[in-house]
């Protein structure tokens, strides 16, 4: 563990030195098991991480699978001093109706400062105006096609204005 908190505090030391701590943010993802990196540990390496984090002065904390209800993402809100972004649980189905906007809001609620929000936006490159106006949201076509490279199924897909 000390280790994996040293890689990790060697490597924002770095950044931070060359640019400024300001210009640095920070994303962690406790317990997700995506390319096989799951944590065996991740309730005491986290906070053991975030207290070697806290008084760097970083410009946020980005928190990957936020779970307003999870006690680890409660804890690490009351560890984190400065600004906190978190990216709400959407599951690998289909993009919610309301493109995440309820889980957006329930992390709000938990103290979250800010919102990350992916595949709703790359469906919608409107994004902001069909959550404020409750506007359908575009599904992803083809997951596989974020991947490959190149704009099609990635970046091609339209705003409200463009089909009405
Ligand atoms: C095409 C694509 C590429 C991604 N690349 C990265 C990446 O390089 N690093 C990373 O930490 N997360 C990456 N992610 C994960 C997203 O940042 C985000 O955490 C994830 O999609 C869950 O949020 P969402 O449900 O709002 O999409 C990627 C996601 C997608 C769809």
């Amino acid at each position: 563990m000390e280790n994996r908190i040293r890689f990790v505090a060697e490597v924002v030391d770095a950044v931070a030195e060359a640019i400024g701590p300001e210009r640095v943010g920070l994303r962690i993802s406790p317990d997700n098991p995506v390319n096989g990196i799951a944590d065996t540990d991740a309730d005491i390496l986290y906070p053991a991480l975030l207290a070697h984090m806290a008084d760097k002065n970083l410009a946020y904390l980005h928190v990957v699978l936020a779970d307003p209800d999870q006690p680890l993402f409660q804890r690490i809100r009351a560890d984190w001093p400065g600004t906190l972004i978190a990216n709400p649980v959407l599951g690998q189905g289909p993009i919610p109706t309301d493109g995440g906007r309820q889980a957006a809001e329930r992390l709000l609620a938990a103290g979250a400062d800010l919102i990350s929000l992916g595949r709703p936006f790359l469906a919608n490159p409107d994004l902001v105006e069909r959550l404020r106006t409750g506007a359908p949201m575009n599904q992803i076509r083809d997951k596989y096609l974020m991947y490959v490279g190149g704009p099609t199924g990635y970046s091609d897909y339209p705003t409200l204005d463009a089909v009405r």
